[in-house]
């Protein structure tokens, strides 16, 4: 398990205000700071006068409170105010803080915090998007619509969030819809990195890399059942993908190898930092700055077609607003893969139905149902993705990048049994091939020192740490000579050049520099491959296989590109290559047809 973080109470963020032992919830405690109207304005306060996003509320707090920054400098110890929160792109206080009710911790939907919050004793209120009710769906789609837009973005990840800036710059009138209190949604989760040929990085490296050998191990790891000319748009389009990225504000300086792939090719920030929370954080103020912003709390529910069988629009399920029909030329899905849907990996992949998922809560396959619902069509629905390192009884990645960097893995007696930079569904089977159906990773000083990500992992409580590898061997209940012996061969290996045992490609790092480092892992859903059809244009395909007109997709939500097993480091691409295609071709679309 991993270990909580000691129970810290935030309440000296509100030490200058008498009140807060009584009142029962936020609301209550700001009522003698004049009353509804302090935050809600002079209207009269109903629920739907507040907008779902939120953003007004949270302007709100902070012009009292101040800043996360500066509610992050009061506090000594950790606080989530300074961790995922960002200057550049902050997540609304309203994310957790509910006024009326039980805030939410919203960073225990990934991690386990023990942290006490204001207020926690107030009464839970009921999830408002658990249901989806017909008879409003029915009601909205007969009444007008409240909006008209050019193109709807649905699902503000890391492809949303480029299909939106890429529509908007191509001159469309866009909404970019988010169901979640924020912005990133899966993509904020992604730890390894954007896989790119051609790029200035790879040039300084000296790495030799091709658009051609991009495809091929892109096509051999997704044992050549992925299509061809999407992968070959990915593998082109990556490296302008980058500095598309590097012009907003992107650190992608670093280049690694990751599984299944001939040279390095994944790049993220320095340090090894992790890359999804960095460029969801670029991306989301370059959209807020280019007025794309996601309006969250807005939960799109049904696709509607014209009587042409056209795209005319989305309704939609707002938390304050409730539901209601926005009128658009196009739609871009981008609403993720469904690694979070319990029902839907049941019914798709049976035998991973008790397995833990790396994803973020917000994969539940809504854009595959509605998509379903209109008659689209699915390529290769049923692959889904285990990763083979989540920390053990824990949903938290141990990035690729571990191995990359130069962790070896050992089963529960100390002994490897698999070349570590294979891809990622053989290291996945040969885990489940072991005793107790898992594995350690193990490295050295040297790499806790280079990867940033390892230290945050140390954070978590996840690591286990000892001066030498007998005594590490102790701690994770290992065979400490089996241990001793597997660090010395691998040594000699990597100083020969050769891993004589499996064959493992590149070796950075040795097991040589104390203290030595352990985590237990076990592999996890992380990604389903399949989803929606679509054209090289990213437009969705009927079960016909013809284009409905008007409908894109980008990013998980969709199949063809990944094959039956997907490469680390092609995800991001993924979205960034495919994302900002789909929101040039649904703009080109909609502006043609006004
Ligand atoms: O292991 C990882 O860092 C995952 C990367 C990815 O899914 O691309």
């Amino acid at each position: 398990m991993i270990k909580p973080i000691t129970a810290i109470v935030l309440s000296a963020l509100f030490s200058t205000v008498s009140g807060l032992a009584t009142a029962q919830d936020l609301a209550s405690f700001h009522a003698g700071m004049g009353g509804c109207t302090a935050c809600h304005g002079t209207n009269a306060v109903t629920a739907a006068n507040v907008p779902d996003d939120e953003i007004d509320l949270n302007n709100k707090c902070m012009a009292c409170h101040g800043d996360y920054k500066k509610l992050a400098d009061k506090t000594k110890h950790f606080d989530p105010h300074a961790s995922h929160l960002s200057d550049r792109s902050p997540i609304n206080c309203t994310a957790c803080h509910t006024a009326h009710a039980k805030p939410k911790l919203v960073c225990n939907d990934c991690h386990t915090f023990d942290l006490k919050m204001p207020f926690s004793d107030a009464p839970e209120s009921a999830k408002w998007d658990a249901t989806i009710d017909d008879e409003a769906v029915a009601a909205a789609e007969k009444s007008a619509p409240r909006e008209t837009v050019d193109v709807l973005v649905i699902g503000a990840g890391s492809a949303g969030l480029n299909a939106a800036i890429a529509a908007k710059r191509a001159g469309a009138k866009v909404v970019l819809l988010e169901k979640h209190s924020f912005a990133g949604g899966n993509s904020m989760l992604a730890a390894g990195g954007y896989n790119a040929v051609g790029t200035p990085q790879q040039a300084k490296k000296g790495i030799k890399d091709t658009v051609d050998q991009y495809v091929k191990d892109t096509m051999k790891g997704g044992r050549g059942k992925n299509d061809p000319k999407l992968v070959q748009i990915l593998a082109e389009g990556s490296a302008d993908g980058v500095k598309w990225l590097e012009d907003m504000g992107a650190d992608l300086s670093d280049v690694k190898r990751s599984g299944g792939a001939a040279v390095d090719r994944t790049h993220r920030p320095h340090g090894g930092m992790s890359v999804g929370p960095h460029i969801v954080d670029v991306l989301r103020a370059q959209a807020t700055k280019e007025g794309v912003g996601a309006r969250v709390n807005s939960r799109a529910v049904k696709l509607l077609l014209d009587k042409d069988y056209k795209i005319a629009g989305a309704i939609v399920h707002g938390k304050h607003s409730g539901y209601y029909k926005i009128a658009a030329k196009a739609v871009v899905l981008a609403t993720g893969g469904y690694g979070q849907n319990k029902q839907m990996i049941a019914f798709y992949r049976p035998t991973f139905k008790d397995m833990t998922s790396s994803n973020n809560v917000t994969s539940t396959g809504d854009g595959i149902t509605m998509a379903l619902n209109i008659g689209a069509s699915m390529t290769d629905i049923d692959w889904v993705q285990a990763h083979p390192t989540v920390g053990l009884d824990s949903r938290i990645l141990i990035s690729e990048t571990v191995r990359g960097v130069g962790a070896v893995m050992v089963n529960i007696n100390g002994e490897r049994f698999v070349n570590e930079l294979t891809t990622r569904d053989r290291a996945s089977d040969a885990i489940l091939h072991q005793p107790q159906k898992r594995a350690w990773l193990v490295f050295d000083s040297n790499l806790y020192k280079s990867a940033k990500m390892v230290q945050g992992y140390d954070h978590l409580g996840m690591l286990k740490k000892a001066d030498t590898l007998a005594e590490l061997a102790k701690i994770c209940d290992m065979d400490a000579k089996t241990l001793e012996k597997t660090a010395s061969d691998y040594n000699k290996f990597r100083k020969a050049g050769k891993d004589e045992a499996f064959g493992r490609p590149d070796m950075p790092l040795g097991i040589e520099k104390a203290p030595f480092y352990a985590v237990a892992v076990a592999p996890g859903i992380h990604h389903t491959m399949g989803g929606v059809a679509i054209t090289p244009e990213s437009e969705v395909l009927d079960i016909q296989s013809r284009p409905i007109p008007g409908l894109y997709a980008a990013g998980e939500v969709t199949g063809g590109v990944h094959g039956f097993n997907r490469l680390g480091g092609n995800a991001i691409a993924d979205t960034v290559v495919f994302g900002r295609r789909s929101g040039e071709h649904a703009a080109a679309y909609a502006l043609k047809a006004k």
